[in-house]
């Protein structure tokens, strides 16, 4: 794992928003995993303005999200097809075709869990999934005791993300209670992960991503695992990281680096 700090969201932002583009630039048709929430609304800002001012390309581009609330129409402004194509999609040149995004309002779940795994597939699997994470240390919905072999399906989300979430929507009760994710066992298959986070209150989620036991309690603890994995986080994020001065002096000394 990579652990980069930042000391600004705009910072960590930017950064992530280069390496998206390397990963383009060198091969123009990548596969992305996008995810939604708060924290990558900066990293979409810099892409549109990539694509604005430096001709960032996405007209090859597929991308498969992370998840979507069960039961929220495409156009509902909390549902995550309405947020992305809000913050992405409308502002770039990515064809509507390549776009995909669990259903949260089909009537055969199971079924459609199915083919999205079998499009991911069949589109190459993905070179880069983007990720956040919640509070409780979740990755895409894939709430504690996910299993890391979840491969996409329906969870019923974690009391703490419902409250975490309410604060999108008019009311509690009106945060879903079931979302249709990606499972931990989708996300691992990803070439490169790129996991950001800011904020005091997701210090504690990433040291034990990071730095504690590999459990299904915070399922990003499962990018553990994976060969290829970036964090990028702010200063308030990396707050709790016991090795931080290590991880500091790592990205000062991997300039020189054989
Ligand atoms: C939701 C999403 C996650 C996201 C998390 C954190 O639960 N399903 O993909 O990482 O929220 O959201 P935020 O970035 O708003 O803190």
């Amino acid at each position: 794992m990579e652990i980069i700090v930042k000391d600004t969201v705009e910072d960590m932002s930017k950064t992530a928003a280069r390496a998206v583009a390397r990963i383009l630039n060198a091969k123009p048709d990548a596969v992305l995993g996008l995810a939604t929430g708060s924290t990558p609304l900066g990293l979409y800002k810099e892409l549109v303005r990539m694509h604005k001012d430096e001709g960032l390309d996405f007209s090859q581009v597929t991308t498969f999200n992370l998840d979507e609330y069960v039961g929220l129409t495409q156009n509902h402004p909390q549902s995550y097809h309405y947020f992305m194509h809000e913050n992405l999609f409308k502002h770039i040149n990515i064809p509507k075709q390549n776009i995909y995004i669990p259903s949260g309002t089909t009537d055969n779940y199971a079924a459609f869990c199915a083919w999205y795994e079998q499009r991911i597939q069949q589109c190459g699997g993905i070179d880069l999934q983007l990720l956040g994470i919640g509070s409780d240390g979740h990755i895409a919905f894939n709430e504690p005791a996910s299993s890391f072999g979840s491969r996409t399906r329906i969870k019923t989300l974690a009391r703490q993300t419902i409250e975490d979430n309410a604060r999108f929507f008019d009311t509690l009760d009106q945060v879903p209670i079931y979302a249709i994710t990606m499972g931990v066992g989708t996300i691992l298959e990803a070439r490169k992960i790129i996991l950001l986070a800011n904020g005091k209150n997701k210090a504690s989620a990433v040291a034990s991503a990071i730095e504690g036991p590999v459990t299904s309690m915070i399922t990003a603890s499962a990018l553990q695992l994976h060969r290829d994995v970036l964090y990028v986080v702010d200063r308030e994020a990396a707050g709790d990281l016991k090795m931080l001065e290590y991880y500091e002096w790592i990205q000062a000394k991997m300039v020189d680096a054989p």
